[in-house]
Formats: structure tokens, sequence, C-alpha cells
């Protein structure tokens, strides 16, 4: 059995996954460029948020399982799990990929295993990432086991679900496919599925592009419920009423590194056969806007309006602002309007951000508008009197339709019902 794996990128899947091998038994080097990483993970600890996480590492640590390094070593299973950002111009950044590749080369032998699981655009392990390994003297169809399995998990349940969720192997050849599948045996409890590299990275990014088509539909939906005055949440509630409807819930933009970012890399490979993809991405990066809009309308009778933002990162209960829609209004907020913005999110910390972060008393305190723009657990159980202490005449003006009260004292406005009274059934006040 393989029982060495190097790990390149110690991030939100680079770690969990390192964690859960060492975990299994094996004996894993993490890798990451930022020192900041690695010398946190040699103490046992680490710098980013997720349940369960720091436990889990610190044992593996200290088991002697799980070490870091800025440098890779010899290993039999070799798993990359770098960024694959956008350029300013919409096309894939592959650079962390291709670096990660050169810098393993020398210690990869004949007989590895070498896995991708970074998101990558469609052909990138057979024209980037195989030419990589053929020039540097290895064949990657005969010396190596050459795979793409992408990760499909869910910030926030990352450890569960990197052992319960069904895993994708795309193989560069068959018997990449038959090995990869091998060393996911060894901490995966749901299926795993053999398929080939390029079908692999294609039904990844489809699963993200599936997901933001159908939150761009939301959002026109929330677009043209203002304009005919329905409430577009109680529109979505009784289409899912149809069994094979599931409409998505609207909100103030698409974010994080994944959903408003993978639609882009099947759309440079196939521009003129993606305007769908291509005018659902259009609508949710309109979403920002079109909240500012709503916020300066909201406040249109005031002088320098106060506005309370509540939640940074895209979306609930994580720590992560990376395309953050909320990140994208509050700039806007800040430097197009006469507005005084203040910040609070409980899983942000300051230095994330470049902006000063307060207590939510702080940034609620004399707030002419509420302003939830994450679907944070801390805001849903806000209670009433915590609005009435701190603001005035409270007016909250909730993007993310999880907030509610039926204290008559507060004006409740959410984005998709800007224009209408509440449905009764969504007077389920908690407070
Ligand atoms: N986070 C998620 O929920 C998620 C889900 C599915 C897929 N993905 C994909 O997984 C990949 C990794 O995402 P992430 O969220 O873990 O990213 P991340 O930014 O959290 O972590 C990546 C790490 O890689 C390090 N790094 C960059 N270049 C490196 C190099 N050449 N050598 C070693 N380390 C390097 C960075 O310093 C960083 O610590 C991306 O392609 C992403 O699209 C992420």
């Amino acid at each position: 059995m393989m029982k060495n794996v190097c790990v390149i990128g110690l991030g939100y899947i680079g770690l969990p996954t390192a964690a859960l091998f060492s975990k299994a038994g094996f004996q894993v080097t993490g890798v990451d460029v930022n020192e900041r990483v690695v010398n946190a993970l040699n103490k046992g600890e680490i710098i980013i948020e997720e349940p369960e996480l720091p436990e889990l590492v610190r044992e593996s640590v200290a088991s002697g399982h799980l070490k870091a390094s800025t440098k890779p070593v010899e290993a039999d299973t070799f798993m990359i799990a770098v960024p694959t950002p956008i350029h300013e111009n919409e096309t894939a950044d592959v650079r962390y990929v291709q670096e990660a590749v050169q810098a393993i080369i020398p210690f990869v032998r004949k007989g590895n295993a070498v896995i991708v699981e970074s998101t990558i655009p469609p052909r990138t392990i057979a024209d980037v990432v195989a030419p990589a390994f053929k020039e540097a003297g290895i064949d990657p169809e005969r010396d190596i086991h050459l795979a793409h399995c992408p990760e499909r998990v869910l910030p926030g349940k990352i450890l569960t679900e990197l052992i319960e969720n069904t895993r994708i192997v795309g193989g560069h050849t068959p018997e990449a496919a038959a090995k990869a599948k091998a060393v996911y045996e060894e901490v995966v409890k749901g299926d795993i599925i053999e398929t080939t590299a390029l079908t692999a990275e294609m039904s990844k990014l489809m699963e993200n592009t599936f997901r933001d088509v159908n939150i761009a539909l939301a959002n026109e939906l929330v677009k043209i419920s203002d304009r005919l005055g329905v409430n577009a949440h109680e529109v979505i509630r009784l289409a899912n009423l149809h069994p094979r409807v599931n409409l998505h819930q609207p909100g103030p933009g698409v974010g994080g590194h994944c959903l408003a970012v993978d639609p882009y890399f099947i759309v440079e490979k196939a521009t003129d056969e993606s305007p769908l993809i291509q005018t659902a991405r259009r609508i949710n990066n309109s979403m920002p806007d079109y909240v500012v809009n709503k916020v300066k309308e909201l406040t249109s009778a005031l002088n320098h309006p106060r506005v309370a933002v509540l939640g940074l990162t895209y979306k609930g209960n994580v720590d992560d602002v990376r395309e953050s829609p909320a990140m994208d209004i509050v700039h806007r907020l800040k430097h197009d309007s006469e507005m005084e913005v203040a910040i609070h999110d409980p899983h942000v910390k300051d230095w994330q951000v470049p902006y000063t972060l307060l207590s939510l008393e702080d940034t609620l305190y004399e707030a002419d508008l509420a302003l939830i723009l994450t679907d944070h657990n801390e805001f849903k159980g806000i209670d009433s009197k915590v609005w009435l202490e701190q603001m005035t005449a409270p007016v909250i003006f909730d993007t993310k339709h999880c907030y509610f009260t039926n204290n008559d004292k507060i004006e409740l406005i959410h984005l998709g019902n800007t224009g209408t009274k509440p449905a009764p059934n969504e007077v389920k006040a908690n407070n």
C-alpha cells in the first residue's frame, strides 16, 4: 500500500486532505509557498477556519504523521491543491498548477501517482500537465499515474464531505484512474467513479456552472419581481412545490473562488457555444450594483446615511472573503456614495480585509440602515432588542432572506420583496 503522500498547497482543500490521509496512517508532507502556513502547521496550528480541522491537525502533527515544508519531498502519491484563479480578463490562471508541477518534478519517481485536485480548465491535464512531465523526461502515460480528481466539498463541512462524497477520478490513462481510486479508497467512504481526465475536468466545472446559472435565474426573478411588485421568495416557494422544479435562492451576487470563477474556464475554451453561461455570469455580477442602488434608494431621504453592513464572506458560516459580492458592495458603498459604512463579520479577522471591523453593537449604533449581506447563523438569531437599542428607527435590508421578525417597530425588507408586503408564511419570526 502507498504510505507516503506529498500534498502541494495547504489551503481549504489541501490541508484537510493532508490531515485525513495522515489520520488514515499515511506519512504526509504538506507543502506550501506561504511560510506562515508552514510554520503554523508545524506547531500544530492552522490559519483558516473550518470545523473540527484544528483538532485533527493538532493530533496529526503531534503523532508525527503530518509535517509541513516549503519544499516537496519524495512520496508515493503527490496531490496538487493549489489555487486556480482567473486573470482580469476572465481567463484561467493555471500558473500555480504549473509551478506546483515543476516543484514536484525532481521528486517524482516511476510508479508514483500524481493527482491534480485543483479545479482546472478542460484539457489542462492533457495540454499543460502531461507535457510538463514529458519535457522533464517523465513519460506521463507510462512512468507515472497522472489523474485529475476534483473536489466538491462544502466549506464548513469539509471533513465530513471529503470522506462521504462521491468522488470522480479522471485518469490520463485508465491505469492512472484505477491507481487514483486506490489512493482515495484509503479515506473515502463514498463511491469513487473512474473516468477520463477530460470528463472529470468538465463534470467538476459543470457542477458549479449548474449552480451559477440557477442562481442567476433566481437573481433575474428578483429583478422581475421588483418590476412587477410580487414577492420573489413566495414565487420560489410555490414553484418549488412542483415535484421537478428546484428554483435556487437569490442573493447579493455569487462569490467564492468556485462558482464565480469556474464557469469562465468553460467559456474560455468554448466561447461561441456558451452564451447561457456567459449571461448567467453577467446577471450574477450585476447583483452588487443592484443591491447598492437599492441601498441608495432606501436611504435617499437622508444626508450622509449610516449603513451597518453585516457579513463580508461570500456565504454564511465561513471565513472566506474571496470574490465575495459583499466585499464589492462595501467597496462601492464606501467609494461611490456619501454613506458612512460600519462593518461587522464575526467570522472574518482584521488581517483578511482592508477594513476596520467592529462589534455587532458598535456597527449598529445609530445606523440608519442595517444591510445583511451574509447568512451567518449569528445574524439569524439577533434579538429584536439589539436592533432597537442601537438603531433609532431600525430598518433592515436583508439580501439573504435569512432574518425574520414580526416586531412592528422594525422595518424589514428582503431582497426580492422590496416593494410588497411579506407573505403571511414569511413572518416566522424567532423574536
Ligand atoms: N475551497 C473549496 O471549497 C474548494 C472546493 C472545490 C475545489 N476547490 C479548488 O481547489 C483548489 C484549491 O483551493 P483552496 O480553496 O484550497 O485554495 P487556498 O487558496 O485556500 O489554498 C491554496 C494554497 O496553495 C498555496 N500555494 C500556491 N501556490 C503554491 C505552490 N506553487 N506550491 C505550494 N503551495 C502553493 C497557497 O499559499 C495556499 O495556501 C482550487 O483549484 C479550488 O478551485 C476548492
